[in-house]
């Protein structure tokens, strides 16, 4: 025990000179001085000494490329938006733990980042804290497949590419339910829901979670069984950041079958893409669980000479199934589309995952291991939930919209299925029965842009114009397409009322049970950004305490 004591001390020291000799040079007094606290600490409450090359100064030549590394919202990462003080890039689950108890001891915030996809940037800058650290997990990235449990441990710096093709090396008729961007984040994505091509059959990711371990706000490696049913409830569907931070899951893996079908359909205006897209919205929830089927939605210039823009619908769909079997539903379910033999491409499972990510045909599955984002760009995004098919008139007000903005991208995505038979309290998660389609809206634009107001402002106005059509009382909103617009936390004390107006969007009922775990597992509200879940008030605890018992 005093031999390992010496031996950090020993360490310690000489890391901290080697870490002011990099310091030095005039960072502001307040900047360095948390890079030393926080180097210190961390070494104090670790058996073993940190590397030094863990950490990442704002003084060190790389300290941008990190940064940038798997931020995939270019809109946070201009020159006004504040950065972190310093950069940690954790090598274990013991360094996530001193991490955290370090960032409360010190005081200082912390911001976790995985595979760096939150729309608003959350995971690695903040708008409402002065001096903040970002831990970026990417070095936690093992995937273990066990085929004979029909389970994975996946860590949470790891993509959900990795996972599937980890997953596909081992056997070619399992599968993992979650997103079709194949460089999402396991620890970001899972805990906000995680929706995919195989949703309508399986559910969500969120939904096929067996397991998971979780750095609480006193440090401690949780799982399942320690952590106790309301956390492991909340984490699944309540967002990133609110209530620890996530190491790994144990997903439970999905049958599929040995050939599956994909296609993709493109009509445009002038091909009778609204009276499609209409009578798409009366079908697509109550077809086969097998198929899902979703829309993407973009302008693109006319065909022939006559010039001028239009806007295409491209039906863009998975079927775990055989082509005829696939062409036998569709000719029952949605003739109007006319799919023929000729546009069904059968392959393997995971060559579906590359098809729907966007791969081009031929792309060897092992660029999934590269855990690189396909494009990064500057958007503004926001989402809504449709419960009612929209009229033909809605539509067409829809496309003039569209045909206003320079490079808008709308997708919608089927329910039905699986997601209408678990109930909206099973995990956080609550958007379910009766939701035929959810729609993203997007504007993108690149470097350069004279008036990115411009598009974010055109995103706002969309989404007031799609008001009538959309789910009310609240107006639903996926909590993983995060938007700050709904309202944000203003400082540390937040506000539940304030809280109670995006959060009833993102969990319906679900928000009062995820306030009561965040007031029991983080009562002083160190896990917190711009829209984190609020723990009650000390005024109202009492109160909940009572009428809770
Ligand atoms: C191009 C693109 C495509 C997308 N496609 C889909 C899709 O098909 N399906 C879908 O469901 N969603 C999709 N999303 C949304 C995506 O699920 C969310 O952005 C998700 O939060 C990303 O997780 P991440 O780890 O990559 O992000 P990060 O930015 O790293 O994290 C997101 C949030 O979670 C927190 N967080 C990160 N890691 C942890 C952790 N280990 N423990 C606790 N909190 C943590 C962060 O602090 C932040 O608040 C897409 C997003 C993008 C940009
Ligand atoms: C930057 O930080 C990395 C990781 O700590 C370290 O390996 C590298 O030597 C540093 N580079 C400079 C120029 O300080
Ligand atoms: C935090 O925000 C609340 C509500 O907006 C405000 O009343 C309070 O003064 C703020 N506190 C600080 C320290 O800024």
């Amino acid at each position: 025990m005093a031999s390992t004591t010496f031996t950090s001390l020993l360490c310690f020291c000489m890391v901290l000179e080697i870490f002011l000799s990099l310091v030095s040079g005039g960072s502001s007094a307040s900047i360095s001085s948390l890079q030393n606290d926080f180097v210190q600490c961390l070494n104090l409450n670790s058996d073993l000494p940190i590397p030094m090359s863990t950490f990442y100064t704002q003084k060190n030549s790389s300290f941008d490329s990190v940064l940038q590394s798997s931020a995939q919202n270019l809109r946070y990462l201009v020159t006004s938006v504040p950065k972190p003080a310093l950069i940690f890039t954790p090598q274990t689950e013991a360094h996530v733990q001193s991490a955290v108890i370090c960032s409360k001891q010190l005081g200082i915030h912390l911001r976790v980042r995985s595979g760096g996809h939150d729309y608003e940037g959350l995971s690695y800058v903040s708008m409402t804290e002065t001096l903040f650290i970002m831990m970026d997990l990417a070095n936690l990235r093992s995937v273990t497949v066990d085929i004979g449990d029909n389970s994975a441990w996946i860590q949470a710096g790891a993509t959900i590419g990795e996972v599937y093709y980890r997953i596909a090396q081992k056997s070619k008729v399992h599968g993992f339910p979650a997103g079709l961007c194949t460089s999402l984040g396991i620890g970001g994505h899972i805990t906000g829901g995680a929706y995919g091509s195989m949703m309508r059959k399986y559910g969500l990711g969120a939904d096929n979670v067996m397991d998971a371990r979780i750095v609480d706000a006193n440090g401690r490696i949780l799982d399942r069984a320690a952590m106790g049913e309301d956390l492991f409830w909340a984490i699944r569907g309540g967002g990133g950041a609110s209530f620890g931070v996530i190491l790994a899951w144990k997903i439970k893996l999905v049958p599929v079958p040995s050939i599956v079908t994909v296609f993709t359909i493109t009509k445009s205006l002038e091909q009778g893409a609204t009276k499609l897209v209409h009578r798409w919205q009366e079908i697509v929830d109550k077809l086969d669980e097998d198929l899902f089927i979703r829309v993407i939605i973009q302008p693109a210039n006319k065909a022939g000479s006559s010039g001028g823009r239009t806007l295409t619908t491209s039906y863009n769909s998975l079927f775990l199934g055989t082509a005829d079997r696939l062409l036998s539903i569709m000719e029952e379910s949605f003739p109007e589309l006319g799919l023929t033999k000729n546009d069904c491409m059968e392959t393997s499972w995971i060559k579906s995952v590359l098809y729907i990510a966007g791969y081009p045909n031929g792309t060897p599955p092992e660029v999934l291991l590269q855990g690189k984002s396909l494009f990064k760009n500057y958007f503004k995004a926001k989402s809504d939930f449709v419960r009612e098919p929209m009229t033909e008139t809605g539509i067409d007000g829809l496309w003039k919209r569209l045909l206003e903005e320079d490079n808008p991208l709308m997708i919608w995505t089927p329910y039905g299925g699986m997601m209408s038979k678990i109930s909206e309290s099973q995990i956080a998660f609550p958007h379910r029965k009766g939701v035929v389609f959810m729609i993203q809206y997007l504007s993108i634009w690149s470097d350069g842009d004279k008036n990115p107001a411009k598009h974010m402002d055109w995103v706002r106005r969309l989404y007031n114009y799609m008001a009538p059509y959309v789910s009310k009382f609240p107006r639903e909103t996926y909590v993983n397409y995060r938007d700050l617009d709904l309202g944000t936390n203003k400082n540390t004390s937040t506000s539940f009322i304030q809280a109670s107006v995006w959060g009833a969007k993102y969990f319906k009922d679900n928000f009062d049970r995820l306030v009561q775990v965040k007031t029991k597992v983080d009562p002083d509200n160190f896990f917190r950004h711009e829209q984190s879940i609020p723990p009650l008030p000390l005024s109202l605890r009492a109160t909940w305490t009572q009428s809770s018992s």
